[in-house]
């Protein structure tokens, strides 16, 4: 016999609205449709805000790496943003934390850094993304971050722990200066695991630095070392990273370099990374034609930037999340005209076709619903 959920029937009654619109309105984590995460808790450290959430029912977990997405109502408007959860996947509060660093310039990350208080709720995607680490784990595992990049490595970092892992692991973290390393405290804790050898790397060398150096390590119990990320600091941290799995998160010159060295030593499919600014994108040829952006009247001519830059230019503020194809939160309907692919330089000429437009840029005349 055909079963119907309370929810429907429910919602069957409170048509044309859907069931969460008047639950939301006694609490917004009562929604039974929606996925959301009150705040319980903030700490501000180093530059940054760890919220610590309590997601709702739908919540199914995620993997140490993976990232979820949150949406934040700033001014009136809700924006979506990528984050990675920094605790353990085994955590058995069902609670998640997420560390957010206050970009100098970040419309979200400085609203949360400035207001996030216990009690607001936010929007929660479940997790994804395919940084994460393998099943069976690697035998000898080398995890390396650079400024808020530590978020989805310390992560993974604290689930080997919590699983007892038998083989060797590596942390090696890149930062400005010692204020700028948030987790710090526990890092220190960390470091008495006798499988973990781990250090803080500064490219440029401060007096905190130098007082340490050459010590090994110092009283909070790492070892320092100084420079940029090379084969001197692989050898000094893990020797043995070449027959390791490398899971690295940070900035492009980090990912750049790491690449070059793994792929000079060929080992460059032992290499894992995730970033969390975009890479810059292939330019997207030379720009011709006018962009109609259908949802808003407006048409300007084409400069052959993405679509989202170009809509944004335009005084439009289509939703959008990581700005580099990962997320999908910036899909629009493209009803005409040919658009390239900026990070594969596919063309793509069909009408009525979802694309994302952070990295979709028009090539000619282009309609899109925005
Ligand atoms: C998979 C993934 C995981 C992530 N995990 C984390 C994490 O754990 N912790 C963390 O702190 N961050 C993380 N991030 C980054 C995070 O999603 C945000 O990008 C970051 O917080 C900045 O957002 P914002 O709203 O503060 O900045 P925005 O307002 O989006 O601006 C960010 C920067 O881009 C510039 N910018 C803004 N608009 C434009 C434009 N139109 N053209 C060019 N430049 C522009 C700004 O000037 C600023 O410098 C992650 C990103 C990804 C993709
Ligand atoms: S903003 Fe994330 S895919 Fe476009």
């Amino acid at each position: 016999m055909y079963k119907r959920s309370l929810t429907s029937i429910l919602e069957a009654l409170t048509t044309p609205h859907r069931i969460d619109r008047y639950l939301e309105l006694v609490h917004p984590m009562l929604a039974v449709r929606e996925l959301r995460a009150e705040v319980v808790g903030v700490r501000r450290e180093a530059g940054s805000v760890t919220l610590k959430l309590r997601p709702g029912r739908r919540w199914s977990g995620f993997a140490a790496g993976q990232y979820v997405q949150i949406g934040v109502v700033v001014d009136g408007v809700r924006h979506t943003r990528c984050y990675s959860p920094v605790d353990s996947q085994h955590r058995r509060d069902g609670h998640i934390e997420l560390t957010v660093r206050a970009h100098p310039e970040g419309l979200v990350s400085q609203h949360l850094y400035r207001t996030a208080a216990p009690g607001l709720v936010l929007d929660l995607k479940p997790a994804d993304g395919v940084f994460r680490l393998p099943e069976p784990r690697p035998e000898r595992t080398l995890l390396i971050s650079g400024g808020s990049g530590i978020t989805p490595v310390l992560s993974m970092l604290r689930t080997l722990l919590d699983e007892g892992y038998p083989g060797q692991v590596a942390f090696l973290h890149y930062a400005r200066d010692l204020e700028h390393v948030p987790h710090r405290a526990e890092l220190a804790r960390l470091a008495e695991r006798p499988n973990l050898s781990w250090a803080l790397a500064f490219p440029r060398k401060t007096p905190a630095v130098r007082e340490n150096a050459g010590a090994g390590r110092n009283p909070e119990s790492w070892a320092t070392l100084e420079g940029r990320f090379g084969l001197a600091h692989l050898e000094a941290i893990a020797p043995w990273f070449a027959q390791a799995q490398t899971y690295l998160c940070g900035p492009p010159g980090l990912q750049e370099s790491a690449r070059e060295l793994f792929a000079r030593l060929r080992i460059g499919d032992r290499l894992h990374t995730e970033e969390f600014t975009p890479a810059s994108f292939a330019a997207a040829g030379p720009a011709a034609g006018r962009v109609r952006f259908t949802g808003s009247g407006i048409e300007v001519d084409n400069s052959g930037a993405g679509l989202l830059e170009q809509a944004e230019a335009a005084g439009l503020s289509p939703a959008h999340g990581c700005r580099m194809g990962i997320c999908m939160s910036c899909t629009a309907v493209k009803t005409s005209g040919c658009t390239r692919n900026l990070r594969t330089g596919e063309l793509d000429s069909d009408p009525d076709r979802h694309i994302q437009i952070c990295i979709n840029a028009p090539v000619g005349d282009v309609a899109v619903q925005i």
